[in-house]
């Protein structure tokens, strides 16, 4: 038995054998209401339109170069549709199944969450074998027709149920999640053993002795954290002070620790981005390629001032502060964030047409927002808001987090809180 993917354009090629496939399985659970024929017709018509978009695929099982069987599917964002798996009753056989999810699943994106798939009421043995890959009926389509929803996580979980990751593998794993490795990057080992296998993930914005005491107390193994972790950035040998007892903590925790900045940020759409704009409930109408790591610019569908925006974020994102700077009072379309740490170079993007607002998490006081102050005061009207390190990139990694736990493994995220106190 063997597996291949359908060429979209040539569907009508494939159309009838597979169709017979489809048929013949049906007339013996479900048969259709028409003729073989005239359901050839409609079936060929709608399926060959969905073959249209690139998002759809059709695996082809074969045996000896005769069609066998098919998987169709499409992936949309986070979500995997199992639209039809058909294979003839004879070729039928768990092997035979695991083999196909196998070449499938190995060839998804890598950030699918969500498990979608359709199954007649009437198909008792469908809807059991779905419910064993971890789906659940959430709903029905029409009268006979129920839509079944489950974890990613659940169906990686089936298929790789014997396996056991260590903290290198899930590493690397998400490392592909972005759009390339890197060669020169913060990301990587920063302390503990690599080849340790874990069972449960810590994500944290950055790794403070509370969230090693917090990783502790929820049996994480392994914690990847956006962050450096000392006041010696990651660099183990050089720690000092204080942090040598942190240091210490950490040894006697076991647990082993990765930085995950630049891939983070690399992927697409930035995870840190997403997060902070699915949390905000941002309504986006256009995003603009990114200008610098961690910077892009978005077309907001409704203007909004930075006062009102600035308060919204406080708001959602459970914010003590937002500092803002320059003109915070008239209409913005055009945002520029730049969540994190950035410099007048960045700021400095305001100045391209319709660029009006700049968001981000701290920028050097005394110049590059002085900087700003100053052309507003020349008459310009650009506005920045100051979220504070924490504040602009916590819920990106809380969206990482809980994406790492519906699509690979048990993951929690790890709050560290924000640095400040703000006196009111
Ligand atoms: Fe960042
Ligand atoms: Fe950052």
């Amino acid at each position: 038995m063997n597996f291949r993917f359908i060429e979209n354009a040539r569907f009508e090629d494939f159309a009838r054998p597979l169709f017979d496939i489809l048929f013949d399985n049906m007339s013996s659970v479900t048969p259709f209401e028409s003729s073989r024929e005239t359901e050839f017709q409609a079936w060929r018509d709608a399926v060959g339109e969905g073959m249209k978009s690139p998002k759809r695929h059709i695996v082809l099982i074969e045996s000896n170069n005769e069609a066998i069987g098919f998987f169709q599917y499409y992936t949309n964002n986070e979500v995997f549709c199992m639209e039809e798996i058909q294979i003839k009753p004879e070729h039928r056989s768990g092997e035979a199944f695991r083999a196909l999810y196998g070449f499938v699943l190995e060839r998804l994106p890598k950030r699918i969450r969500r498990v979608v798939a359709f199954a007649d009421k009437r198909n008792e043995k469908s809807i059991s074998v779905l419910k064993h890959l971890g789906l659940e009926i959430c709903g029905k389509i029409n009268e006979n027709l129920y839509r079944l929803e489950g974890s990613f996580k659940a169906l990686r979980n089936w298929f790789y149920k014997d396996e056991i990751m260590t903290a290198n593998e899930i590493f690397q794993k998400v490392l592909e999640r972005a759009n390339c490795i890197r060669t020169e990057t913060c990301d990587g080992l920063i302390f503990g053993d690599e080849s340790k296998t874990v069972n449960k993930v810590g994500v944290c914005f950055k790794l403070t002795v509370d969230v090693i005491r917090k990783a502790v107390e929820k049996s994480v193994d392994m914690i990847i954290t956006h962050e450096p972790s000392f006041g010696a950035w990651d660099n183990i040998e050089g720690v000092f002070g204080y942090d040598i007892k942190k240091l210490e903590l950490l040894k006697q925790s076991g647990i082993t620790v990765y930085r995950y900045h630049d891939h983070c940020h690399d992927s697409t759409p930035d995870y840190i981005h997403e997060g902070f704009i699915r949390t905000v409930g941002l309504n986006i109408e256009k995003s603009y390629e990114r200008d610098w790591l961690g910077i892009s610019k978005y077309d907001l569908k409704e203007p909004i001032t930075a006062r009102e925006l600035g308060l919204l974020i406080k708001e959602k994102l459970s914010l003590d502060a937002v500092r803002t700077v320059g003109n915070i009072d008239f209409p913005v379309k055009s945002i520029y964030l730049g969540l994190g740490s950035v410099g007048v170079k960045h700021v400095d993007f305001l100045r391209e047409p319709g660029g009006d607002l700049f968001i981000s998490g701290e920028i050097f006081e005394v110049c590059d927002l002085e900087y700003i102050r100053d052309a507003c005061a020349l008459g310009e009207n650009k506005a920045v808001l100051l979220l504070g390190h924490y504040g602009a990139e916590y819920a990106g990694m809380r969206y990482f987090a809980e994406e790492l736990n519906e699509s690979l493994i048990e993951t929690v995220y790890l709050d560290s809180g924000e640095v400040f106190g703000v006196l009111k």
